[in-house]
């Protein structure tokens, strides 16, 4: 039997276009389930749009249009671009389902009526009434830790209003009615994975993030809005009363649960890809005790990527430096950008974008590196073997160094992409790929080409089938990364990929007598700067 792998993304805001650091996100995902489905298992692959919220309410007020007919317009825009990108996704989430907005509903219900014995008070949720600055872009009361040096509410918090609001909470903290502490037991988990060597959270140094964020944690989790107040949200169930609406957190951690509720044997999700900004306090502590809470299986672990940045801060709608990824695809295609963003950046760490860094990338590694390679194997083939890949006829020092190098990369790559070091993975294989154009430098088949002797022509032969049995298993191992380029190298190689990915990575000399094409231009150099094309 397959062993099942459910990923899952954050699912994006539809208050604005996609940027970088939400495509990043996904093409992650999407090497993920990809490389999960090489090595065999039974991938689901979830992403999706979160529709709700007061922004939502506010930008379809600013469009004029109803806040429905915003979100299916942004969500659209997602669509179409992770389509453009390559991401393969198995399932779809949108907050406004009719299926998701049960199961939240469901989900508070069940909260709801978890009483505390002999009473008909729920252990977990109540109501309170709440006096204090309100800020309206958060969509939070602050408190005094919010306050500036000056005293003042800064602007990330602008506008702020003085309130009194009645609201339900979720209990986070310790109480007699629950009869434990989430806090603790939240702890406790977290520690016993770490034990067992299954982190809750990759990479790891986000464990001892994690732990402090926890053990600072105050309060409850307010997780109601009056209907008064936010209309876009999905309605508290009756028995909790008239005018409430979910706080759009309560409302979009479900879908992680409510998109494959009709799909038995799905959850728990193997990995939630998240961003760092929402892993504390929302996926990493409101996730596992609204789970726990529930009596639900807690997800396997939370990978918490980092952040693109443009000169050094976060990119982002609100501050007006987001990179559209459109344009670059239709520039340089959809596997350029997902080459770019995988090997770039070092999952756990922020990385810079510009266009100048993506330039370079795209000139040195894909245009002159590989599809210089592809053009030359192509090139030779055709020149001094009819186009058919002769079998490889003997071989010295140089052939042996190939492979060895080969045998050495393709140890470590698997190994790397489970530790989600796939900049490290890419960064061996592009060393592998030049080590070939070197390999063909120190060949020269033109010059042998050139020779009557039969040594000669044994070796340019061997020198032949080398470099288009590293080229094919090079292209095997971009596959997740790249998969529209690695198969169009597949096809005009004449390569019929057969077997599992890890007997396909194994050197084999399996293009023996396959015809190879005429030419393929697969990075075409960008026009210079200043000059339209
Ligand atoms: N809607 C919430 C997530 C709910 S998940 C149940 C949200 N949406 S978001 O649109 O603001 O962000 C979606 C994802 O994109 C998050 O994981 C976030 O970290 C990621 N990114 C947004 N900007 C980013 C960068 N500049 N760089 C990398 N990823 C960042 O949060």
């Amino acid at each position: 039997m397959k062993e099942p792998f459910f990923i899952t993304t954050a699912i994006d805001y539809t208050n604005g276009a996609p940027h970088i650091g939400h495509a990043y996100e996904k093409i992650l995902a999407d090497v993920l389930a990809r490389f999960q489905r090489q090595e065999g298992r039974d991938v689901f692959f979830l992403t999706g749009v979160d529709q709700h919220g007061q922004k939502v309410q506010q930008s379809a007020e600013k469009a004029g249009v109803s806040p429905q007919g915003y979100v299916d317009q942004v969500t659209a825009k997602f669509r179409a671009l992770w389509e453009k990108l390559g991401v393969r996704y198995d399932g779809w989430a949108a907050t406004t389902d009719a299926l998701h907005k049960e199961c939240v509903r469901a989900n508070l219900q069940i909260l709801w009526d978890d009483k505390v014995p002999g009473t008909d008070r729920s252990r977990w949720i109540y109501k309170k009434t709440q006096r204090g600055f309100y800020s309206v872009r958060q969509e939070q009361f602050l408190t005094d830790k919010e306050r500036g040096a000056d005293g003042e509410f800064g602007p990330e918090w602008q506008p702020v209003e003085e309130r009194e609001e009645e609201n339900f909470y979720f209990r986070l903290t310790e109480h007699p009615d629950l009869g434990f502490d989430p806090k603790q037991w939240l702890l406790d988990f977290i520690d016993r994975r770490s034990a067992e060597a299954k982190p809750f959270v990759v990479p790891e140094f986000r464990v001892a993030e994690l732990r402090n964020a926890v053990e600072k944690l105050e309060g409850d989790l307010c997780i109601s809005r009056p209907a008064a107040r936010l209309q876009w949200g999905i309605p508290f169930p009756e028995s909790f009363g008239e005018g409430f609406v979910t706080y759009v957190w309560f409302d979009a951690l479900v879908n992680y649960y409510s998109a494959v509720a009709d799909r038995p044997g799905v959850w728990p999700a193997a990995l939630h890809v998240i961003g760092k900004d929402i892993l504390v306090p929302p996926h990493a502590v409101y996730w596992p005790i609204m789970l726990h809470a529930a009596g639900i299986e807690l997800p396997r672990g939370l990978l918490a990527h980092g952040w693109w940045l443009t000169s050094g801060s976060k990119m982002s709608k609100s501050k007006g430096n987001a990179v559209g990824p459109l344009a670059l695809v239709e520039e340089f295609g959809a596997d350029a950008l997902r080459f770019f963003l995988i090997r770039e950046m070092n999952v756990g760490q922020d990385g810079d974008f510009s266009r100048e860094l993506f330039l370079i990338r795209y000139n040195s590694d894909l245009a002159n590196d590989l599809g210089n390679l592809v053009n030359r194997v192509l090139n030779m083939t055709n020149r001094f073997a009819g186009g058919a890949v002769p079998a490889a006829d003997g071989g010295a020092e140089p052939e042996a160094e190939v492979r060895a190098l080969w045998e050495a990369t393709a140890r470590d790559y698997i190994p790397l992409f489970e530790q989600h070091q796939f900049h490290t993975a890419l960064e061996r294989l592009f060393a592998f790929i030049r080590s070939i154009n070197g390999y063909i430098e120190k060949r020269a088949p033109w010059k042998l080409g050139k020779s009557p002797e039969a040594a000669d022509q044994a070796l340019l032969r061997t020198s032949l089938a080398t470099m288009a049995e590293a080229l094919r298993l090079a292209c095997v191992a971009l596959r997740p990364v790249m998969p529209g380029s690695s198969e169009r190298i597949n096809s005009v190689l004449g390569y019929q990929p057969s077997g599992t990915w890890r007997e396909e990575l194994a050197w084999g000399g399996r293009l023996t007598g396959s015809k190879v094409a005429e030419s393929l231009v697969l990075f075409p150099r960008p026009a210079p700067a200043g000059k339209a094309p």
